[in-house]
């Protein structure tokens, strides 16, 4: 199983970046409860401040949504599930500055680039593996989500409405709904990140095992 955790950063300068709030605490947890539930779990994982679970088969840190890309595409082959936790950031800037810009250089404006699609980037090598996305949602969370899957041609969407008290980035309690192409959302209560994780794993393996049979 392959799990991406953590924020990306994109940086201006030698010293600034842009980037979001995720800990890493949810794509930790999945991982975790991959480990629990008898997978080899590979992690690759943004710049976080928490430690990473134990049993591992492999971690890989990062720091730029380019530089995911590379990792998750070098492990794509070796697994079965991919669980795309990461909160990869859209947009770089253009022409990151060698030199730290100073006070008085201060460009008018930053002119952005959009980073790669991580998950389509990956879809043409998918072939029988289960991929799992997830959707951090500001309100409308599940029809948006259920856009983004078909979008993305995922398996599975996790949609959490990062708003929701208790909910999304930071914070060790998740409220999500689980989205699959074919049934309607299943929407779950607000629970411990690892309780969401042991569910999303269960329903990603129990995928992935029926793709095996013949
Ligand atoms: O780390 P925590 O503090 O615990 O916070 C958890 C979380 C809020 C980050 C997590 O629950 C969550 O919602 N992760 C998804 C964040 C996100 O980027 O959502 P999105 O709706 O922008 O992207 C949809 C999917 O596409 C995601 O699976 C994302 O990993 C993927 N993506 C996004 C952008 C991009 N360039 N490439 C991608 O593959």
């Amino acid at each position: 199983m392959l799990v991406s955790a953590g924020p990306t950063r994109e940086f201006v300068d030698p010293v600034r970046f842009l980037s979001n709030r995720s800990t890493g605490r949810m794509g930790f947890a999945v991982a975790r409860a991959g480990v629990e539930a008898g997978h080899e779990v590979a992690l690759v994982c943004g710049p976080v401040s928490i430690e990473p679970p134990s049993g591992l088969f492999a971690l890989d840190n990062v720091v730029s949504a380019r530089d995911m890309l590379a990792a998750l595409e070098a492990r794509l082959e070796w697994c079965d599930i991919l669980v795309m936790t990461a909160a990869v950031a859209d947009f770089r800037p253009e022409a990151p500055a060698a030199r730290k810009i100073r006070k008085g250089e201060m460009p008018e404006c930053l002119r952005l680039v959009p980073n790669p699609d991580i998950l389509a980037a990956l879809a043409p090598r998918k072939g029988d593996r289960v991929f799992v996305g997830f959707a951090a949602e500001t309100g409308d969370a599940v029809d948006s989500a259920a856009s983004k899957m078909r979008r993305k041609g995922l398996d599975m969407i996790v949609a959490n409405d990062v708003t929701r008290p208790g909910a999304g980035f930071a914070v060790d309690t998740n409220e999500a709904a689980i989205l699959t192409p074919d049934a309607p959302p299943q929407a779950l209560p607000l629970m411990p990140k690892i309780e969401l994780a042991r569910i999303i794993v269960d329903r990603a393996a129990r995928l992935a095992d029926a793709r095996r049979r013949p």
